[in-house]
């Protein structure tokens, strides 16, 4: 689905977008609809490759395109290249904090240096971003979308360091949604379900279970990046005006709490008693 057929194709003209760890997935995707729709966009991310490849990608949509390298993890760093996209393309009017770190990890056996590599990424570089953009947010009356997951309300195995950071993720955007409020400033969280041909679906699922984590899924699939993105678009609309302080869930129904592991058990066996297959 194009977002172009739902949205009028100038109708993020002039707009600056800016989305940090932009170079790849999710986040490049979501970069590339509000390109489509006519933004001009800035990306960062750690690894200048990636990054290069991105703008350039970017850049095809024909609008004005900022990309340069940091790591949300470095405030004078984020913040000084915060500073050079409003030279380049003006005040921000879109923040997204989608900058993310993802590996899977007993708790037992994570190191306490690897929790705070991930929860400094999440939380920490969202603060960052947040922090460094205030000011062009308050100059544009901008919004900010943060990119939350299942993990900030529901636990999941191997993954305490990302539930953390991310239910940290969701508080901040809350408490930025309250302070910010009066300037204009709205802030809101998507929440991703595992979306298919990401690094972070591919970090969590082992080969070959996609298959059966769609099974355990209402809608029975993987996302799609242009499913999140478009949600972000939405967010950044005039359509969304009066949204702030919510976490938006696009997850196919994953982290309803009825799709855990107790209810297929009670399903599989009430089918297997009825003869019904429900
Ligand atoms: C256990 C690990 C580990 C692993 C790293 N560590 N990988 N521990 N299992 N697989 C530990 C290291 O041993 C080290 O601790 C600490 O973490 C820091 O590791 P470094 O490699 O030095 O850190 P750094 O280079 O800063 O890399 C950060 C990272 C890395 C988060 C560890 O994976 C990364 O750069 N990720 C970015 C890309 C990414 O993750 N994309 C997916 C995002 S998806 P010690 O104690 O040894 O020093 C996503 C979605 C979430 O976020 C929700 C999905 C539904």
């Amino acid at each position: 689905m194009l977002v172009t057929e739902y949205f009028p194709k100038d109708s993020m003209k002039d707009k600056v977008v800016f989305v940090t760890g932009g170079g790849s997935g999710i986040n490049l995707g979501i970069a590339k609809h509000f390109a489509a729709l006519g933004a001009k966009v800035g990306i960062c991310g750690r690894r200048q490759e990636k990054l290069d490849e991105a703008a350039e990608e970017l850049r095809s949509f024909g609008n004005e395109v900022f990309a340069e390298t940091c790591d949300v993890r470095d405030y004078p760093g984020l913040q000084e290249v915060i500073e050079n996209c409003y030279e380049s393309l003006g005040p921000i009017d879109v923040l997204v904090c989608a900058a993310a770190g993802n590996f899977p990890c007993p708790a037992e056996v994570l190191s306490p240096n690897g929790f705070k590599s991930v929860v400094d990424i999440d939380l920490r570089g969202s603060f960052h971003a947040c922090h460094a953009s205030v000011e062009q947010l308050k100059e544009t009356k901008g919004c900010i979308i943060f990119i939350s997951a299942g993990q900030a309300f529901l636990p999941y195995p191997l993954q305490c360091h990302v539930g953390a950071a991310k239910a940290g993720v969701d508080n901040l955007m809350k408490n930025l949604a309250l302070e910010w409020g009066k300037h204009g400033i709205r802030s809101n969280s998507i929440a991703p379900g595992p979306i298919e041909g990401t690094e972070g679906a591919r970090r969590l699922a082992p080969p070959g279970t996609k298959d059966l984590i769609d099974e355990q899924i209402p809608l029975r699939r993987h996302g799609t990046i242009e499913e999140i993105a478009q949600v972000a678009v939405f967010l950044a609309s005039p359509l969304a005006s009066y949204i702030t302080g919510s976490v938006i869930v696009v997850d196919g129904g994953q982290n309803l709490p009825g799709s855990g592991a107790g209810f297929n058990v009670i399903q599989q066996a009430w089918q297997e008693q009825s003869g019904n297959p429900g």
